[in-house]
Formats: structure tokens, C-alpha cells, sequence
């Protein structure tokens, strides 16, 4: 499953037909990070040059030009290296499989950039690539001293950012169907987790069957580092330790998305280590399903994006007051944000090739319209500090999250990560079989 050549050919026409004539986009995917000593990370590449280019190895650079014609720099053909590191496509398999109009090895950069960027008006690159904007400067710093010999360098520099992230925020039929895909796979590691799951455990050992199931299923790793939280450590909003033991009586938290052809699955579940909610427990969690099915209401083309996450407060703020952890008019405890001691996140994000994806979330000022295509997380919760004395003990060290992926269309929210347990009898059945 995997995006076809023809559509990065077409993203790259898109872009260019955004930009004025002579600009030259440039791109580049970053090095492999040492792990320690002469171990690396695995290398992920780039989200936006991937989405341009398809393009998976490292230390690539990409041009593209004139109407989306692109230039690949690669790692050189090398078959000692690649008797120990693998294969590498090399200038040949930029061209034959990436559909690259030229192609140079890494070595060749300078030569290669004067060349592309001679008689161009204006540069186009993330603007957030510190390392890539002192190149740049470089190569044109070097055009600019070769005036009197006929170079002409670029005089303009633009900020690729807003460009890709308006496109990459519009997912097309190939990417939905991938992230689809992605999110399955996750629901079926959350189910495995939640059947298998019991008091005693350590945290790590029922990670373990999260990522078996992501790994068995294709998806090689997770999209980030796996929540495996229980009890109190539901409410570290980003807890990675994942080494504490599953006491009888605790919730258990698990953020953990699979991630597949670079795009991210997203989901939280929360559900009992002993396969029963306690009372204080049912009444929180019901109060975070009732604020995620108020906020997937409003998730609806044109519908502005802060819509869901105020539906979402509305709900929680008004629950906690009947529920006593709260005192006052909710519509004050909202207004002055009294809610935040225990909803400090918000009700959601873009979901892509990155987690939390790119594209702005205000337009002009203004909340962003929603558009199909588009898709989102939907994740309210609650997080009861254990150390929160204005409250009864009985709800001190609750952390809940319930998290979904949904794509926008035309004819309302689609679900993607459809299938998974959320309501209490749902995922009281579903651990009872485990
Ligand atoms: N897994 C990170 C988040 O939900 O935003
Ligand atoms: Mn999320
Ligand atoms: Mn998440």
C-alpha cells in the first residue's frame, strides 16, 4: 500500500503552479542520528520532502523546478557499504524509480545547486531548516560573486511551510486509504491490549503486545513513542516510561498509534487493569465519552475547527460541576478557564505524516473552516492530579483520554479508526472475553 509515483509528480506540478515562474523549491531529508557509538536510529525521512518525492533514503536533497521537473541528490552507489547497510537506489534509481528528471550524487551538491539556482528569481525552502538556510545563503553568496562572469543569483527567498502544509492538511483517496489502513492496525493492537491486559502486569510487558500486533500487521514501528500508562502516570499527558507495575483497581491509558508508508495512526483508549470501572471511575470516564460525542457533532465540512473543542469543554466543564469537582456556573469556569485544572490539552490535531501534522489551525484570525479531506484527532479527557486536595479522594489520580481518528467529508465525520470499544459495556464485554 503505498502512494503511487504519479501522484508526487502531481504534487510537485501543484506547487510549482503556486509559485512564480523561475523558482526553485529545495528540500532535503536530514542525516541518520546516532544512537550511541556507531549504532543508529532507523532513519525516517522527512515528512514534507517524502511527500514530494517518495523518496525513503537518507542525506537526499531534492530540487524541483519549472513545473515540478525534480532533481535528486543521493547517497552514491557504493557496493562495500551496501553489503553492510543495504541497498541503495543510487542516481539510477532516482531517475528509473522516483521519476527524477536528473539526478547527481550527494558529492555533487554545490556544483548541482549553482547550476539550478543560476537565473532563478527566488528560492523556496522550510524556513525552519537552519541548516539548509545557511547552505542556501552559501550557494548564492557564491552566484552573486560570479556576477561579472554571467551568474545571476536568486534575489528572493520564500518560506515553503505555509505551501505544503495547506496541501499536505487535504488528504487525496491514496493517503486515506493508507491511513485507514494504519488506523485499523491500530485498533486491532488496542484490542489485543485491552484482552490481554491484567493486574500484576508491568506496563512494558503490555506495550509489548501493542507493537507485536503494529509489527505482524506490516506497520514496522509506532508513529510515536508508545502512553502505556497506569493509574496515576494517565495523567503525565506524554508518559514513555512505561515501567511501572498494573496495580488491581488502576486505570490503564494507552496512547499508541501504528504508523504505516510514513503516516500516523492516533488513537487512546482507557479502560480497567481488572476489566471493571469502579463508580468514580464510570462517571469520569462517561462524562469524557459524552464530551467526545458532542465534539464528533461538530465536525462537519465548513464547521469552524475550534467548534468540536468548545463542544468538548462545554460538556466536561458542565459534568464536573454536577459531579462536584468543580463549584460555580459553568459558562464562568469556562470563561476563565477553571476547567484546565483537568482538561489542559486540546480536543484535537491534523493527523498525517506526522502526528501532529502540519497546517495552521486560524485563517486570517479567524478558527479554519473545515474542509473534507481533512483529517483530525477527536480526544477529550480528564486528568485528576493525585495531588489535588480541592477534590474528594475518591477521584484523585483518574487520568482518561478517549482519542479517534476521523477524516471530513461531505456527507459527515467518518471515523477512521471505526471498530474499537469506547462505551463502558462495549470495552467491560471485550475485556471479559480476554
Ligand atoms: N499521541 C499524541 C497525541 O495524542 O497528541
Ligand atoms: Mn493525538
Ligand atoms: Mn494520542
Amino acid at each position: 500500500m503505498e502512494i503511487s509515483r504519479h501522484t508526487y509528480l502531481e504534487r510537485r506540478k501543484s506547487l510549482m503552479a503556486q509559485l512564480p515562474e523561475k523558482s526553485v523549491v529545495v528540500l532535503r531529508t536530514g542525516e541518520l542520528a546516532t544512537r550511541n557509538n556507531d549504532c543508529d536510529y532507523e532513519f525516517r525521512p522527512h515528512s514534507s520532502f517524502f511527500y514530494l518525492t517518495g523518496f525513503p533514503e537518507p542525506s537526499a536533497y531534492a530540487f524541483i523546478s519549472g513545473e515540478g521537473e525534480l532533481t535528486l541528490l543521493t547517497l552514491p552507489k557504493d557496493p562495500e557499504k551496501e553489503q553492510w547497510e543495504g541497498f541503495r537506489h543510487g542516481r539510477q534509481g532516482a531517475i528509473e524509480t522516483f521519476g527524477a528528471a536528473q539526478a547527481a550524487v550527494i558529492e555533487e551538491l554545490a556544483p548541482t545547486a549553482f547550476d539550478l539556482l543560476n537565473g532563478a528569481q527566488q528560492v523556496v525552502y522550510l524556513f525552519s531548516d537552519a541548516e539548509l538556510q545557511q547552505q542556501i545563503a552559501q550557494w548564492r553568496d557564491a552566484l552573486a560573486a560570479k556576477a561579472r562572469a554571467g551568474a545571476i543569483a536568486p534575489t528572493h527567498m520564500q518560506d515553503l511551510e505555509p505551501l505544503v502544509a495547506d496541501m499536505r492538511l487535504i488528504k487525496d483517496a491514496e493517503e486515506i486509504a493508507i491511513m485507514e489502513r494504519a488506523a485499523q492496525i491500530s485498533v486491532a493492537a488496542h484490542q489485543q491490549a485491552m484482552s490481554s491486559v491484567h493486574p500484576g502486569m508491568y506496563e512494558y510487558q503490555l506495550e509489548a503486545e501493542l507493537n507485536y500486533v503494529f509489527m505482524k500487521s506490516g506497520a514496522r514501528q509506532p508513529a510515536y513513542n508508545n502512553i502505556v500508562a497506569s493509574g496515576a502516570n494517565a495523567c503525565v499527558l506524554h508518559y514513555i516510561k512505561n515501567d511501572e507495575e498494573i496495580a488491581e483497581g488502576d486505570l490503564v491509558l494507552i496512547d499508541a498509534g501504528a504508523e504505516l508508508g510514513c503516516y500516523a495512526a492516533d488513537i487512546t483508549r482507557t479502560f480497567p487493569a481488572n476489566g471493571k470501572f469502579s463508580e468514580p471511575q464510570a462517571a469520569l470516564y462517561q462524562l469524557v465519552l459524552d464530551a467526545y460525542h458532542a465534539g464528533l457533532k461538530e465536525l462537519q465540512v465548513g464547521t469552524a475547527y475550534e467548534a468540536f473543542h468548545n463542544a468538548a469543554v462545554e460538556v466536561l466543564t458542565t459534568g464536573l460541576v454536577n459531579l462536584g469537582l468543580l463549584q460555580g456556573e459553568p459558562k464562568a469556569l469556562i470563561e476563565n478557564k477553571a476547567y484546565r485544572d483537568f482538561y489542559m490539552h486540546n480536543t484535537g490535531h491534523w493527523l498525517g505524516l506526522d502526528v501532529h501534522d502540519c497546517g495552521t489551525y486560524k485563517v486570517a484570525g479567524e478558527s479554519r473552516p473545515l474542509q473534507a479531506g481533512m483529517v483530525l484527532t477527536i480526544e477529550p479527557g480528564l486528568y485528576v492530579s493525585k495531588d489535588n486536595l480541592s477534590v474528594d479522594k475518591k477521584w484523585r489520580g483518574i487520568g482518561i483520554r478517549i482519542e479517534d481518528d476521523v477524516l471530513i467529508r461531505e456527507q459527515g465525520p467518518y471515523v477512521l479508526t471505526h471498530g474499537l470499544a469506547k462505551e463502558i459495556t462495549e470495552i467491560e464485554a471485550l475485556m471479559s472475553k480476554g
